[in-house]
């Protein structure tokens, strides 16, 4: 077991992330260089991990009551009544403060399982196990817990740091192509917020990554948990910096609401659309150059990362995407705040714009 550990360091907690090959087996261990101890757990397993990686877990589990609650992973799920179930498994088992919930799974199992953590008696303790490459490289760190409404995405929800967090690799062996890409999506967007290298690296070796390729797709992972790290400890509650986070993410959020959240369009792939939108808006605005946007446009080509907008939403929803946009949560006038790119490697924070903008500037993107 040869693992890259990194600690995050917030107000709330001090916690590792570890990230290689074959962690799982190995859990008793890393518990105990971590002192975590509690007598009961309950596993919130995504019910699409394989059986023969659960079993592992099982097995390396220091011997406790250990209750599993299996979990039908999708953005629909990725609600109130969610989090009633588990809060019901938490109280009828009576857990306590000191028991622990453990997370295997992407980032919808783990924003769920970390939301029911953090209200269940005020807070349990976290052990978040990533399962997608998605949230390897975003969701498990930092801290965001949510659900999503009928309003709009992850409008409900806490920060809540978990206790320690396990990225086994081997569980992006089943995950399909499209989901790789997913979580391909948010690591360049760490890229293009925070470090122009990396992104040349991305450029570089993107096929390798894509296929899973080491030392490549750990490099990767670790770098991108390297720049979220920095960027939330230093802002942990997203009163300015972390907001760089959402780049490309207002429209993102914006076409999953409009489909309803439906597996039409995953998280990843909207927020690949979304990055190709907001560097388009910086170009058009005069921020970004053209060599700069060009370099960013030919990467999503080459790689075959972008899907067709308008194959998923039809020109007539124009007003509800807006319309999210209005309702995101970093909006603190009628505008719409964005996230966009001076350079890469350059984000520029807290730029507002009219409503009219945004709709004549996606009225192309949709109808083009
Ligand atoms: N909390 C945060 O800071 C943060 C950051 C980024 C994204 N998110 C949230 O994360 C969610 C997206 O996460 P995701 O892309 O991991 O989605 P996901 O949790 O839906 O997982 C993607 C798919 O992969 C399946 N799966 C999971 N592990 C697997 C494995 N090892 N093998 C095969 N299939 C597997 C799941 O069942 C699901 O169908 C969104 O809801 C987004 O809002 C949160
Ligand atoms: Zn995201």
């Amino acid at each position: 077991m040869s693992a890259i550990k990194l600690q995050i360091n917030t107000k709330e907690r001090r916690y590792p992330i570890f990230i290689g090959s074959g962690l799982i087996t190995k859990l008793s261990k890393l518990l105990n260089s971590c002192s975590i101890k509690f007598s009961k757990c309950l596993l919130v397993i995504d019910s699409k991990v394989p059986k023969t990686l659960i079993n592992k877990i099982l097995k390396s589990l220091p011997k406790k009551q250990t209750i599993i609650h299996i979990f039908n992973a999708n953005e629909l799920n990725k609600n109130q009544s969610s989090v009633n179930k588990i809060l019901t498994i938490l109280l009828k088992k009576n857990f306590h403060r000191n028991d622990c919930l453990i997370s295997i799974g992407g980032g919808i199992t783990g924003d769920v399982s970390g939301f029911a953590s953090s209200i269940f008696k005020r807070g349990i303790k976290f052990i978040n196990i990533p399962t997608t490459l998605l949230a390897q490289v975003d969701s498990s760190i930092g801290g965001k817990t949510g659900i999503n409404s009928i309003h709009g995405k992850n409008l409900i929800g806490s920060f809540y740091q978990p206790n320690l967090v396990i990225s086994d690799i081997n569980f992006l062996k089943t995950l399909p192509k499209r989901e790789i890409i997913c979580g391909y999506g948010e690591i360049l967007k760490h890229s293009l917020i925070a470090n122009k290298k990396f992104f040349l690296f991305l450029n570089k070796n993107a096929n390798k990554i894509l296929n899973l390729k080491s030392p490549f797709i750990e490099k990767s992972i670790h770098r991108s948990c390297l720049i979220k790290k920095r960027i939330i400890e230093i802002d942990e509650k997203e009163k300015n910096l972390r907001k760089i986070l959402n780049f490309g993410h207002t429209f993102a959020h914006a076409y999953e609401a409009t489909l309803q959240y439906s597996k039409k369009l995953n998280h990843g792939e909207a927020v690949i659309l979304g990055i190709m939108n907001a560097s388009k808006f910086s170009l058009k605005n005069n921020l970004l150059s053209n060599d700069e946007f060009k370099l960013i446009k030919n990467h999503l080509i080459q790689f075959k990362l972008l899907i067709k907008l308008k194959k998923k939403i039809s020109p007539n929803k124009l007003n509800h995407i807006v319309s999210f946009m209005t309702k995101d949560k970093k909006n603190t006038t009628k505008k719409i705040n964005l996230i966009l790119l001076k350079k890469i490697g350059q984000p520029i924070l807290n730029l507002n714009f009219d409503n009219k903008k945004l709709y004549s500037f996606l009225k192309k993107e949709l109808i083009d």
